[in-house]
Formats: structure tokens, sequence, C-alpha cells
């Protein structure tokens, strides 16, 4: 895969997880340059002249989320998230709540809090990539909002989603080795019901970027399947809803 809009590999060091973003032990952590090339590329495909509202049905940590939230900032309106796992939901809330002033101040007290107690080197350089990331919020953050979900059924995303408008859905979806799928048992692939799903709560011309293990493969009938290409052990395809 060549890079055509990440195209320098910078450093990613203030977004580490664990670092000002709160990590899941256990939850793997999506590539940063690979999450902003696949934004970039889900980007030029909407051709929007507005920030994008941006979704991803099964979050995780919402890593890769709030990573996006303060590497485009200017360019995302509003982050949505769900996930089936109650722990995951926890913390993608405190994730996402780090795109505004109220949660970046809790974690900034935190973390001066731990470097009172601890004096560890690993806190001081956290307060300075907090301070790193604030510079690149707008005035009063990014609306976030995580909901609790199946994915895999329509009329839960559609509750959980409320109608809100989504421009572009990106996914890293569970890839069965620090993550499996969970939820309805169904006779298709859960990626297949996963896009299924999807339909109940985004309009045609939705972007929706799935990035999956090779063993998955990102198709259904009502998507139009307009890019697709292979880095290190994932696939990442993007698909545009007819
Ligand atoms: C690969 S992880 C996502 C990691 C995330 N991109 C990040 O950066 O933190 C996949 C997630 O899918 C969730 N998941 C599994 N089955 C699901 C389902 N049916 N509905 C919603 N989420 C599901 C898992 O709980 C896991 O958190």
């Amino acid at each position: 895969m060549t890079y055509r809009f990440a195209l320098e590999n910078q450093d990613f060091s203030d977004y580490a997880s664990g670092r000002v973003i709160y990590n899941l032990p256990g939850a793997p952590a999506f590539p940063l340059r690979l999450a902003s090339e696949v934004f970039q590329r889900a980007e030029a495909l909407l051709g929007k002249d507005r920030p994008l509202a941006l979704f991803d049905p099964c979050c995780g940590a919402a890593y890769h989320l709030c990573a996006l939230g303060f590497l485009h900032s200017g360019r995302i309106r509003s982050i949505l998230a769900a996930d089936i796992d109650g722990q995951a939901v926890v913390t993608a809330e405190r994730n996402l709540g780090l795109l505004g002033p109220d949660g970046l101040n809790r974690r900034e007290a935190e973390l001066r809090e731990m470097l009172a107690s601890y004096g560890k080197a690993s806190h001081a350089e956290a307060l300075e990539s907090l301070k790193a990331l604030r510079k690149r919020l707008p005035e009063g953050g990014i609306p976030g909002m995580v909901f609790r979900a199946d994915a895999l059924s329509p009329e839960v995303l559609q509750a959980g989603t409320g109608g809100a408008e989504i421009d572009l859905v990106f996914s890293d979806v569970p890839y069965g080795q620090l993550s499996g799928w969970q939820g309805a048992a169904g006779a298709e692939p859960p990626l297949y019901r996963l896009l299924e799903s999807l339909r109940a709560v985004i309009r045609p011309g939705t972007v929706v970027a799935i990035a999956a293990d090779k063993g998955q493969k990102a198709a259904h009938p009502a998507y139009q399947r307009v890019e697709h290409f292979k880095v290190g052990k994932r696939q990442v395809t993007l698909l545009v809803l007819e």
C-alpha cells in the first residue's frame, strides 16, 4: 500500500495509548498513520465542504477515534461510538471526553496528582503531551457520544444513534485474536451482518471504511466497494452505500 495522504511517518508519541489517551488492557490500538490515511481517503471520497460526523459501531476503547479527533480536529464535527462490551464503553466515554475541555482538565488533574505522588518522568511527559493535544482542539472541543450496543442488530443500532447524521463510518472490526465478534448468532458472516445493520442508520452516499483481518471480506450488495488495500496483517476496504 502506498500512502497518498499521511505521507510523513510522523512522531505519534503524544497520542500513545496510556499516555494521555486512556488504555483499555487487552484492547488493540490501531496504528495512527494508517488511521489518518484511511480518514483522509474517506474524506476525499465524500468531497464534503464541511467537517464530518464520524461513527464507529465497534469502537473498543475509541483509541483511534480519539486520536483522529486530535489529529484532524478541524475536519470532524462529532463522534459517535458503540461497543457491545461494557468495559470498552466506559473507556471509550473517557477517551471521547478528552476531546472536550472538561475531560482534558480532568485528565490533567489526574496526571498532576500522579506526578506529585510518584514523581515519574512518564507523568511529566504525559503532561507535556496533554499540553500539545489541547492546542489542537477547537474551542469547545468535539462532541462525542458512546452507547452500548450489539452492532449486528439494526434495531439496537437505530435506537442508539437516535437518527444522528453520519457521514463516515470507520471501524476496526474484531479480529478474533484480542477481540472476537460477540452478539446475536446468524447465518451470514458477522462483517456482512454489520454492513446490513449499518443500513438502518446511514444514508446513501455514506462512506464505510472497514479494517479487518485478512480472513474477513467487507462486501455487501447494497454497497459499492471503492478502495481496498492490504497493510501488514490487516486489509482495509472503503465502501459507499448506494
Ligand atoms: C478491534 S476492537 C476495536 C479497537 C478500537 N478500534 C480502538 O482503537 O480502541 C473490536 C471491538 O469490537 C467489539 N465488538 C465485538 N462484537 C461486537 C458487536 N456485536 N457489536 C459491537 N461491538 C462488538 C469488541 O468488544 C471490541 O471492543
